[in-house]
């Protein structure tokens, strides 16, 4: 383990620290604390001592013992003990790589579990739908690839997309209640700007998905100053549209709930819902896809997934791929 990621990421006794106090109705003794944990109370004073250098802020008190009052902005043990289903259960947290993707494709083929996530605060070479890069600013966003073995074949793992979209919409709006909607086909909007998105990547076999890695970048705590040049006039972050600097410990736990929950949804369930949230359906607009652009009525998306639109000439296509372009809404406001 190089030092960077051993200085990030957590012992399992810390962890099981970080949990028992996450749980606790008040302050915990260390008496009890140590007990219940089977360790001594000098570990167990060690272990509150690397939690504390590492962002936790716990409170000591003679008497009464000890409490959590505040918790780091990132940190793999943060997530690791919040989580309440299979994602996330362990998680990788450097300060800086190539693409948690790259990291977590590379990791899911040498036999990463399902449910294994990748987190960290700046990316050198972030990948993008269609083959664009995807920036963000150091430490202002969440950048965090999921490894999932599902089990379906090539053909199903369009819903996947859905799956992890629809999740990550309803995991930012539980944290911080902002009005998060998906444009087709997986971009997370607030408004007419561009939150976050959505990067699904998978090794297939004939027949079979072996994995496939869900990379989900997210503007948490940019200001506008501080969104890349590249992206100002188009995006947002939760900051900027709520005023509130959010943790991305807690925006990622929320997500990874939402798609613990999802996968135990039907197909249908999940993309009822995602039309229910989704700002393209019923609306004008002009999608570039490889086989060229087409203007007209985006009106359903189909059982695999495509978008359903009719154009001007009334002729009906299914897209499975593509960039929208949504006619302008009186919703889009300047800043
Ligand atoms: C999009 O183009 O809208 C999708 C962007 C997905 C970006 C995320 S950031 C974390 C993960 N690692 C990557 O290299 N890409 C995804």
């Amino acid at each position: 383990m190089s030092s960077s990621s051993s200085r990030n990421n957590p012992s399992a006794r810390g962890l099981m620290v970080l949990k028992s106090l996450f749980e606790a109705d008040g302050s915990l003794s260390g008496e009890d604390m140590a007990r219940g944990l089977g360790i001594t109370r000098s570990a167990l004073w060690k272990l509150l001592g690397t939690l504390r250098e590492r962002g936790f802020i716990i409170e000591g008190k003679k008497g009464t013992g000890y409490r959590l009052l505040e918790t780091p902005d990132m940190s793999a043990e943060g997530i690791m003990a919040s989580v309440r289903g299979p994602m996330g259960r362990a998680v990788i947290y450097r300060d800086a790589v190539d693409s948690t993707n790259e990291l977590a494709m590379r990791l899911a083929g040498e036999g990463a579990p399902h449910g294994t996530v990748m987190v960290a605060d700046a990316q050198s070479k972030g990948r993008g739908r269609q083959g664009r890069p995807w920036v963000s600013s150091p430490g202002k966003g969440l950048l965090m690839s999921v490894i999932l073995r599902p089990e379906m074949s090539p053909e199903e793992a369009p819903r996947l997309t859905y799956l992890c979209s629809l999740s990550a919409v309803l995991g930012i709006r539980r944290v911080t209640g902002a009005d998060v909607r998906l444009k087709w086909p997986n971009d997370l909007m607030i408004g007419d700007r561009k939150l976050g998105g959505l990067l699904i990547e998978m090794r297939t076999e004939p027949g079979a998905v072996l994995y496939a890695v869900a990379g989900f970048g997210i503007n948490v705590s940019a200001r506008v100053s501080q969104l890349h040049p590249s992206i100002r006039e188009i995006a947002t972050s939760l900051l900027i549209e709520t005023g509130e600097a959010y943790k991305r410990s807690a925006i990622a736990v929320a997500i990874l709930d939402e798609i613990s929950l999802a996968l135990e949804e039907s197909p249908d369930a999940i993309m009822g819902q995602w039309k229910s949230l989704c700002t393209t359906l019923g609306r004008e607009i002009t999608v570039t896809g490889m086989r060229g652009t087409i203007t007209g009525m985006a009106y359903d998306i189909d059982s695999a997934g495509r978008l359903l639109v009719r154009a001007c000439d009334g002729v009906e296509h299914a897209v499975s791929s593509g960039d929208v372009t949504l006619a302008p809404s009186l919703s889009a406001a300047g800043r």
